[in-house]
């Protein structure tokens, strides 16, 4: 924000907005006259939006009547609360109940489920608490919190981002208000910003109030300007159906000694609270999190079992989303215990998944558009050799190559031709058109099915003989049809002690890696997207190896390889992106094949 000398501020306040000291009364005409030119001001946005606001007769009998405006209310009230109360008997770690904060906080909050304004203003507003590490939304008129996501540094970063005039890491908390004006529009039509900002102004006040009270005693900020973009985005709001209003900073005052007794919120409970947890919390905001320092940890842990809370109690210095994924495992193995079967990593690691489905279905994704770093996969890459388009298309039918098909280990020893390679990766992996999808004109589609629609996919080539083309390590372009090369060099060897039992790769003239790349899918499955993004490696090398028995080449997955290993050679880090299968191809060996 810029700032001003005094003087030149003091001149402009003059001539703009001290009121004048004599009053003199508007002639009726002239007050008849600015009030009719709706629409017509050539004034700043904010005088255009106060008239583009404004009802006219028609609109304003179009508005929903007194009887349907109490039935969508109430619908949205219920429906929000009862998701709730399911998602707490299930002691999933989506909710929490307030119980759980620290005392002063839960005051600070009740105005939310005891002040009958305030429930009412949640219709238009969705309120997000920053709570050790994750962010909360409020449910309207019950004493819990719905997760919203998890808050990990880099959202920090952003958000101070939003408002680089401020200090955030002095916060002893951040409640951000947010506008939602898909349900308000509902009620005021076009007036519904007004509407937001009124609730807005309610609930503030209220908070306020409540964080006067002696025994709470927690100072309130109201940060209302900030790089809207910015904020919203790291907050997974859209900027239009929802979006960020004002930012409330708490800053605690110091309470020593025993604090005083606070007023206990009126609110009737939704649900059996959890063991609300022992450990309290007045200490300031995390530096890295900026989040209220509190007993909650995120997850199902506090509510199960004394010994899961003691095996969490032994990891030291874990962030809130390390502490998720350990409850998460703990959970998932009290689940497995309870049905009286033995805790196998793998019936864990099955749990986990069955349980993220939650997430999925109940995280608000803040938006459907693919955000642009994810968007590249859309294009061609441009540094790629382009491949020759397949000429001949192979004679036979899917019924034969279907029958065709069987893993070949054996290859003649004779390079393959580019034409032959090209044929195989366009026909079973290379773009087939576009559509569009996630807010992104010309999304490609492919032969092979993915999990919606994104393509977990990365398909890459350890070419060994291949003619016309240097022995190394390939990307393939599956939208410009070409080969992005990324490693030169006969990778034979490393690939052969990369694997066991499989020295026969040696021989094989291409090895396909089909790289699981999780960024995409994580961004609209969550958890679960690890575990059917695997799935679209299963698909692609379905297509793989039937176009392979086609083109009369042999093929072969190997699933037998030192992860660390293989993903270091090929250059993936491990975790977002990781070579999920391996398959070799060649001209079978008629001596081994029978001709
Ligand atoms: C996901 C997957 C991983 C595989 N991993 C290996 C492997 O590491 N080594 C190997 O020799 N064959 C591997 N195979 C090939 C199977 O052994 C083969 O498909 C199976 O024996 C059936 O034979 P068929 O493909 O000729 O019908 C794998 C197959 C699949 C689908």
């Amino acid at each position: 924000m810029t700032t001003r000398p005094d003087d030149q501020l003091r001149r402009m306040l003059e001539q703009t907005l001290i009121p004048p000291t004599t009053v003199t009364e508007l002639d009726p005409d002239t007050i008849d006259s600015t009030t009719s030119r709706v629409g017509s001001v050539a004034g700043s946005l904010a005088e255009s939006y106060q008239l583009n606001s404004q009802h006219t007769l028609a609109s304003y009998t179009r508005l929903p009547d007194d009887d349907t405006r109490s039935t969508v209310r109430k619908f949205y009230f219920e429906t929000t609360l009862n998701a709730f109360n399911r998602l707490h008997e299930q002691e999933t770690r989506w909710t929490l109940h307030a119980s759980e904060l620290p005392a002063r906080l839960q005051q600070l909050l009740s105005p939310m489920w005891s002040n009958p304004a305030v429930v009412d203003s949640l219709y238009a507003l969705d309120v997000l608490v920053l709570i050790d590490g994750a962010l909360w939304r409020c449910v309207p008129g019950a004493p819990g919190f719905l997760l919203e996501k998890s808050w990990e540094s880099a959202h920090q970063s952003k958000l101070q981002a939003a408002v680089p005039d401020q200090d955030l890491r002095a916060s002893d908390g951040l409640i951000f208000v947010v506008g939602h004006l898909a349900r308000s529009s509902y009620l005021s039509g076009d007036r519904a910003v007004r509407s937001v900002g009124l609730t807005a102004g309610v609930l503030t006040g209220a908070i306020f109030a409540a964080g006067a009270h002696p025994a709470v005693a927690i100072g309130v900020r109201i940060i209302e300007n900030f790089i809207d973009a910015t904020a919203n985005q790291v907050l997974g709001c859209d900027g239009v159906e929802r979006s960020l209003v004002a930012v409330l900073n708490l800053a605690a005052a110091p309470q020593p000694g025993p604090p005083p007794s606070a007023p206990a919120p009126a609110a009737s409970v939704p649900a059996s609270p959890p063991t609300p947890s022992p450990v309290a919390a007045e200490a300031k905001a995390d530096p890295e999190t900026g989040a209220v320092p509190g007993s909650h940890q995120p997850g199902p842990v506090a509510g199960r079992s004394a010994e899961a809370l003691e095996v969490a109690a032994q990891f030291d210095g874990l962030t809130a989303s390390d502490r998720m994924a350990v409850n998460e495992a703990l959970a998932a193995t009290a689940d497995v215990l309870e049905l009286g079967l033995p805790a196998t990593l793998q019936r864990v690691t099955h749990r986990i998944f069955e349980r993220s489905v939650q997430e999925f279905f109940t995280a608000e994704q803040g938006s459907t558009q693919l955000p642009d770093e994810l968007v590249h996969f859309t294009r061609p890459d441009g540094a790629g050799i382009p491949l020759p388009e397949v000429s001949d298309v192979p004679e036979a039918t899917l019924a034969e190559a279907l029958q065709l098909r069987r893993s070949v280990r054996s290859y003649e020893n004779i390079p393959m031709e580019l034409d032959e390679l090209a044929g195989l990766l366009r026909l079973a992996a290379g773009s087939t058109g576009t559509e569009d999808g996630y807010g992104v004109r010309g999304m490609p589609k492919f032969p092979y099915p993915s999990i919606g629609g994104l393509d977990s996919n990365e398909l890459g080539l350890i070419i060994s003989r291949v003619e016309g083309v240097v022995p190394g390590y390939y990307g393939y372009d599956k939208v410009g049809h070409a080969l992005v090369p990324r490693l030169r060099g006969d990778l034979r060897l490393s690939l052969v002690t990369a694997t066991f039992e499989s020295e026969w790769l040696f021989y094989a003239p291409v090895v396909l890696a089909l790289v699981n790349d999780q960024k995409k899918v994580n961004w609209k499955y969550k958890t679960r997207g690890y575990r059917i993004s695997h799935l679209d490696q299963g698909a692609l090398m379905q297509n793989l190896g039937l176009v392979a028995a086609a083109l009369g080449l042999g093929s072969c997955a190997v699933a037998g390889y030192f992860d660390e290993v293989l993903n270091r050679i090929l250059g993936y880090e491990g975790q977002d992106a990781f070579v999920a299968a391996l398959m070799a191809v060649g001209r079978p060996n008629r001596l081994s094949h029978g001709g």
